[in-house]
């Protein structure tokens, strides 16, 4: 049996078909959603008490239940990520789980960590691998995922296609953005490879610039690229960002971007995969050229 927690979400949801694809018997753990493929289990990652019951006859977890919120705080981000990782590998290792593998981000990668959720990622990975004498650990860490089901990949396009017009923001900036798929490739590949306590980078074969990725939407939607003069706009989005932070403290509203949002915009990203390569053994097959069917195939569905 295969546990799945956070196999509600956008990535597990596609592991848990892909593991049923495959012929494994997979149970997914949910605080309220239930999946029509798999056993359902319900249960929360931040209480302990409940988690034994789902870990019975389990041989393998993929914990990939995570709060993936930029605007959540650091406590809530602590008890959810942190604690609740913790949660879970306690209760595998008391029921004699053979190996766990983690699902954490790029964010944990040299040079991250600038927001609260990538703070949370890389202390998840720091107390995981207290736990190396007790279960094989292996960490995966996805870039930003992209896939036709992603709603704010939908609503964008949706924006481009309506008004022709795809706006274009710190155009020379690389991203090292994941296709879905080959993420869960490597949860897949990570099974049976990999050493326990290590993490690896899963990301696209290259990195792209922004303004590639603009061109590729431009052309399959039809319009006009604008680019936006970020040095001149900078300033403006720094004060928007403020008072959309101040909104949010005062009255709950959960903000359009905030500082942190700007940092992750603007920052250069490309990651090192050569451990990913070497000692994991999983190579990317994904180029541009994925991201051009994801953006037909968004387009198509809708
Ligand atoms: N999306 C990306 O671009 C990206 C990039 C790198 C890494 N990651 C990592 O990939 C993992 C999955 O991300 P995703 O994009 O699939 O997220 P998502 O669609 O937001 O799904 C989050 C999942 O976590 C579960 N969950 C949240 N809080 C929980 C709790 N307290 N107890 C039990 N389950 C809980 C949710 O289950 P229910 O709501 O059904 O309870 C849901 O299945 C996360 O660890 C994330 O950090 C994502």
């Amino acid at each position: 049996m295969i546990l799945v927690t956070g196999g509600t979400g956008s990535l597990g949801r596609a592991l848990v078909d892909r593991l049923l694809q495959n012929g494994d018997e997979v149970r997914v753990l949910s605080r309220k959603n239930k999946l029509r493929q798999a056993e359902t289990f319900i249960g929360d990652i931040t209480e302990p008490k409940g988690l034994d019951a789902a870990m019975r006859e389990v041989q393998v977890v993929y914990h990939l239940a995570a709060l993936v919120d930029h605007y959540a705080s650091p406590e809530t981000l602590h008890r959810v990520n942190v604690q609740g990782t913790v949660n879970v590998i306690e209760a595998a290792i008391r029921n004699g789980v053979g190996r766990f593998i983690h699902c954490s981000s790029v964010s944990a990668e040299p040079g991250g960590g600038t927001t609260d959720y990538g703070k949370s990622k890389i202390e998840t990975e720091r107390q995981l691998k207290t736990y190396l004498d007790d279960i094989p650990v292996i960490i995966i860490r996805p870039g930003p995922v992209y896939h036709e089901d992603r709603r704010n990949f939908r609503r964008f396009l949706t924006f481009c296609k309506r008004t022709g017009i795809t706006p274009v923001l710190a155009p020379d900036v690389m991203v090292h953005l994941a296709s879905r798929k080959n993420v869960i490739d490597a949860f897949f590949h990570a099974r049976n490879h990999g050493t326990p306590g290590n993490a690896y980078a899963v990301c696209d074969r290259e990195p792209i610039h922004r303004s590639t990725l603009s061109r590729i939407i431009a052309q399959e939607t039809g319009g006009r690229l604008i680019t936006l003069p970020l040095p001149v706009l900078l300033p403006f989005l720094h004060i928007g960002a403020l008072l959309f932070e101040g909104m949010h403290h005062t009255f709950g509203y959960r903000p359009l971007f905030n500082r942190h949002y700007l940092k992750v915009l603007t920052r250069e990203r490309a990651y090192d995969v050569t451990r990913t390569r070497k000692d994991l053994g999983f190579e990317s097959a994904c180029t541009e050229k994925d991201f051009r069917e994801s953006v037909q195939r968004c387009l198509g569905a809708r």
